[in-house]
């Protein structure tokens, strides 16, 4: 086990080691249609890293109709909308992995830097499972172990504890706005992974993990 000098680098999943978050935006604008509205790619900037059942308050606000349904109903909805996105992650494979993540990862074990998962996801299990990729995680937070979804920083403080690493000593690796600042939050560096227009809460914006080999040396 770590002590408290270690570092430690905490991914999260959806958008940042693979592009679920295409799958996600699918499948919520496919209910949205259902429903009678557009979804549009600058919406779903807010939907990422936000717990589903939050998502679909989100989704159902951008179509005006919050407050229109019922618990069950909406349960119901987020169920459908979780079918749809499982049929399409199923089949995902190895080769959908981001460039340079693998390099990352080996070039973290090189280093002694261990490595953390913190995603609002409950289907993470079966996506590292898919991705080969579950052997590489000194732990694993997913979205079935935390009560407070991003932006709250339990997701990354529970990581950092599982491994008995103090937080300033962890660099969070995000796409989302909610998840930079939940890292932020939970006094970690922020590394934002795509577009800087979409991230100004990150420390730094890179286009793909391994950009950030050089900041390691
Ligand atoms: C996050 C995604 O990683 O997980 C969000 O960015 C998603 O889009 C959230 O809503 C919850 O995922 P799931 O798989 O539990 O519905
Ligand atoms: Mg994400």
């Amino acid at each position: 086990m770590g002590n408290m000098q270690d570092k430690c680098a905490i991914f999260d999943l959806d958008g940042v080691l693979v592009d679920t978050a295409k799958y996600h935006y699918l499948a919520w604008k496919n209910l949205a249609e259902e429903l009678g509205f557009e979804f549009t790619l600058q919406q779903n900037e807010a939907l990422k890293g936000v717990s589903r059942m939050r998502s679909l308050e989100l989704l159902l606000g951008f179509g005006g109709l919050s407050d229109r349904f019922s618990q069950e109903e909406k349960e119901g909805m987020a169920e459908k909308k979780n079918k749809l996105y499982v049929e399409k992650i199923m089949h995902l494979e190895k080769k959908e992995l981001f460039a340079g993540v693998l390099d990352f990862f080996e070039y973290l074990k090189k280093k002694d830097i261990k490595i953390a998962l913190g995603s609002a996801s409950k289907n993470a299990p079966l996506i590292l499972e898919r991705l080969e990729i579950t052997g590489y995680f000194d732990t694993i937070v997913d979205g079935t172990q935390v009560s407070k979804a991003k932006p709250d920083p339990e997701v990354f403080v529970r990581a950092a504890r599982n491994l008995k690493i103090s937080c300033e000593n962890c660099i969070v690796f995000e796409d989302s706005e909610a998840g930079l600042q939940a890292a932020k939050k939970a006094g970690m560096k922020a590394i934002g992974i795509g577009n800087a227009d979409n991230l100004p809460m990150a420390d730094l914006v890179i286009g793909s993990v391994d950009q950030y080999i050089p900041y390691l040396r």
